[in-house]
């Protein structure tokens, strides 16, 4: 037999063709359709962005008032899936929340064959509106308090933040969300986007697709990353301390969060928006000690790991961001999951056009010898 292939992590391995997205890594560039996302950032609400990523294509103004409309129409969760949320113990994480109300959904509409392109439609529709809500309801429900039902007067954006909150964001909050979800939709053949294909390829419905890609997203080496940003810059006494902690923790050989990636070898572009934003944020808001320690993070590390091509990726600044706006640290992965689920969808919908069920092969190192023996001699 021929010697295998083995490339751990599939790093370089052309696991599928797709038009959805490009991360081009080496010059920083992301497009989703063709699209700079420097531009979608910009000019577009997530929901155009959603269009542009199930549809394929930016949407007139009819298509955009008409999908808005489709979207609106599901924010709303079935009663048996905020009981369901109301079953869990307070403690549990958002992600697990959500991935257990996203699989659950299916249980609430007629059995789904994945190859029924119309009800598949309707069953993303659902989960792009509705995941949005399962995450707000369980929020609320975890603090004791009243679940906010949808108002379809509100854009997504400032419909989450309200259903959260309790209380309706300023303009410039719920732009600032708006443009978060623009930038966290869509990035290529990520862990959960790949997840998502995968459990999609053996035919699996799209709740169960979403839902595993949802789990997928909740490790601190993906989505789970911008929490843990957080975390470790909290350890982190003042900014004049970080150059000597990020010596330490290079010295050490541990991972700085938010710091990284398997593809982008120069600067995220979406960190570099988010940047600007925090620092907008915190200009007129007043700057904490966070943000200072992260500038001096990020400064540092451009000398120390800069040259072997770590550079802040998009957890580094969201975080800050979604702390300034209020937003508790275990929900900034469920709301990653609630802009990715858009790209998440445009993938499987792309996959099943030309669906071949995913089955690597392995490099097979364990014994070849063995021979059985009774359980009475073992
Ligand atoms: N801090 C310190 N060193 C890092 C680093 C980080 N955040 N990310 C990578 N490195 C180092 C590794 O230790 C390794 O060093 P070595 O060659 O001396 O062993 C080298 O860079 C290559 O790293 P590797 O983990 O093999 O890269 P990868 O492509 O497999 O992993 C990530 C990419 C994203 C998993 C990795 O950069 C990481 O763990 N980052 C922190 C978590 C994070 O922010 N994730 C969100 C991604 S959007």
């Amino acid at each position: 037999m021929a010697e295998q292939q083995f490339s751990p992590g599939l790093a370089g391995v052309v696991a599928g063709k797709s038009e959805v997205g490009l991360v081009n890594g080496t010059d920083g560039i992301l497009l989703y359709r063709g699209y700079r996302v420097e531009d979608l950032a910009e000019h577009c609400t997530f929901e155009e962005v959603a269009h542009l990523l199930l549809v394929g294509k930016l949407p007139n103004a009819a298509e955009l008032a008409a999908f808005d409309a489709e979207l609106k129409a599901r924010r709303a969760l079935p009663e048996g899936i905020l009981d369901i949320l109301r079953a869990l113990p307070k403690t549990t994480h958002p992600m697990a929340a959500l991935q257990a109300a996203t699989a659950a959904l299916s249980g609430f509409y007629p059995a789904l064959d994945a190859g029924d392109r119309k009800a598949s439609w309707e069953a993303i529709l659902r989960l792009t509106a509705g995941m949005p809500t399962i995450v707000a309801a369980f929020h609320r429900i975890r603090q004791g308090l009243p679940v906010v039902a949808p108002d379809t007067s509100l854009t997504a954006a400032a419909d989450f933040l309200t259903m959260l909150n309790g209380e309706r964001p300023t303009e410039k909050a719920a732009r600032l969300f708006d443009v978060c979800l623009v930038l966290h939709a869509e990035h290529g053949f990520n862990a959960s986007t790949f997840t998502g294909r995968v459990v999609g390829s053996s035919l699996a419905d799209i709740y169960a697709s979403m839902s595993a890609a949802v789990g997928s997203l909740s490790g601190p080496l993906h989505g789970g990353a911008n929490e843990e940003v957080l975390v470790q810059l909290k350890t982190i006494p003042s900014a004049a301390e970080a150059p000597a902690w990020l010596d330490h923790m290079i010295e050490t050989k541990q991972k700085i969060m938010g710091l990284g990636h398997r593809v982008y070898k120069v600067k995220d572009p979406r960190a570099g928006i988010l940047q600007r934003m925090a620092s907008d944020l915190f200009s007129t808001q007043g700057s904490t000690p966070l943000y200072d320690i992260a500038h001096a993070i990020e400064k540092h590390a451009a000398v120390r790991l800069g040259p072997k091509g770590i550079w802040p990726n998009v957890d580094f600044y969201s975080g800050l961001v979604y702390e300034k706006l209020g937003i508790e640290v275990d929900l900034f992965t469920p709301l990653f999951a609630i802009s990715r689920v858009s790209g998440w969808a445009a993938h499987w919908l792309e996959q099943l056009e030309d669906n071949r069920i995913y089955r690597p092969t392995q490099k097979y190192i364990g014994k070849t010898d063995a021979h059985y023996v009774d359980i009475s001699e073992r």
